[in-house]
C-alpha cells in the first residue's frame, strides 16, 4: 500500500458492499425474527457447505443468476445465463471441424453441433473461441463424475472458428442430470419440496478479441425439465434449441451413419468492447 493509498481507498468497493449486505442482512433478521436456534442452523449449514466444498454449487444454483443479469444487463447480441459450477479451464484447443474428446464407448446419439460467430455488426469473427463443456448421455461431467484419469476433458475443448467465422463440432446429445443432491445444497432442495433436475443442455464461453466474452448454454425444447430447471430464471426463451433428428436410413446409409443422429444450427453474436482479460488487466 502506497503512502496515500488508505484501507478505503483501496477497498473501497468491498466496505461498501459489505456494509449494505450487513444492513440487509440485520433487517432480514428483524423483518423475519430470526430465533437464535435458526441463526445457529444456519452458520452449521454453511459450514458443511465449506466441508463438502459445495460453496459454487449452493450459489450458482440460488444467486448466480442474479448475477448474470446485473452483470449483463443492455449488453447486445446472445443472451448470457450461468456458468455453473463444472467449467474446467484450459480444455484442449481444437481447430473446427473437430470431434470433442469422448470416450471410446461414449453413449449417446451423435450431434453435430455448428453455427457462425459474429459481431454485433454482422462481421463473422474468424479465430473466434468456443470453449464448449457439456455432460454425457447420463448427465455426468468429466473432472467431477467421470475421474479425470478415465477420460480427462471428455467432451470439452477450446474450438476455434474457421475463416468464415463458422464452427462445427460432432459430440453427443447430452443428458439432464440431478446437481449434487446428497450433500447440503440437496438436503436444503429436499427441505424446500424441490427437484434437484436440470434440463439437458450445452454449455460455452464465446471469446473473440475486441468483443465482450459471452458464457451461456443451449437447451432442448423437448426436455423433460425445460420448465422447471432447479436454477430457477437460467433458461431463456432465445437459448432453447431444437436439434432435427436424421433417422431416414436412406440418409443414415448415404452420410455413412449406423444408428439416427441429431443436427444442430446456432449462430452467437458477440457484443463490442473489450474482453474480461483486458478488464481484468485495466482494474
Ligand atoms: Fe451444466
Amino acid at each position: 500500500m502506497s503512502a496515500t493509498e488508505t484501507p478505503h481507498s483501496k477497498n473501497g468497493r468491498l466496505i461498501e458492499v459489505f456494509d449494505n449486505l450487513l444492513d440487509t442482512l440485520r433487517n432480514f433478521i428483524r423483518e423475519n425474527h430470526v430465533t437464535h436456534e435458526e441463526y445457529r442452523h444456519a452458520v452449521a449449514f454453511l459450514g458443511k457447505v465449506g466441508q463438502k466444498g459445495e460453496a459454487s454449487l449452493l450459489c450458482d444454483v440460488f444467486v448466480e443468476v442474479s448475477v448474470d443479469e446485473i452483470d449483463n444487463d443492455g449488453r447486445a447480441g446472445t443472451i448470457t445465463t450461468i456458468e455453473g459450477p463444472f467449467y474446467v479451464p484450459d480444455a484442449p484447443a481444437l481447430k473446427s471441424p473437430c470431434v470433442l474428446p469422448q470416450r471410446s464407448n461414449e453413449h449417446g446419439a451423435i450431434l453435430f453441433f455448428s453455427g457462425t460467430v459474429r459481431s454485433e455488426n454482422g462481421r463473422p469473427l474468424a479465430g473466434a473461441i468456443l470453449d464448449l463443456w457439456q455432460s454425457d448421455t447420463n448427465g455426468r461431467y468429466s473432472h467431477f463424475d467421470i475421474p479425470e484419469v478415465e477420460a480427462p476433458y471428455n467432451l470439452r475443448a477450446r474450438v476455434t472458428t474457421d475463416q468464415s467465422g463458422k464452427f462445427e463440432v460432432q459430440t453427443r446429445v447430452p443428458g439432464p442430470y440431478e446437481i449434487p443432491k446428497h450433500g447440503p445444497t440437496g438436503a436444503l432442495l429436499a427441505a424446500l419440496g424441490r427437484h434437484a433436475w436440470r434440463p439437458a443442455h450445452l454449455h460455452m464461453k464465446v471469446e473473440s478479441h475486441g468483443h465482450r466474452t459471452l458464457t451461456t448454454q443451449l437447451f432442448f425444447k423437448h426436455d423433460r425439465w425445460i420448465n422447471s430447471d432447479v436454477v430457477q430464471g437460467a433458461v431463456k426463451q432465445s437459448l432453447i434449441v431444437d436439434p432435427i433428428k436424421h433417422e431416414d436410413p436412406n440418409e443414415l446409409l448415404r452420410n455413412g451413419m449406423r444408428d439416427p443422429y441429431y443436427t444442430l444450427a446456432y449462430d452467437f453474436v458477440l457484443e463490442t468492447g473489450i474482453g474480461e482479460a483486458a478488464r481484468d488487466q485495466r482494474n
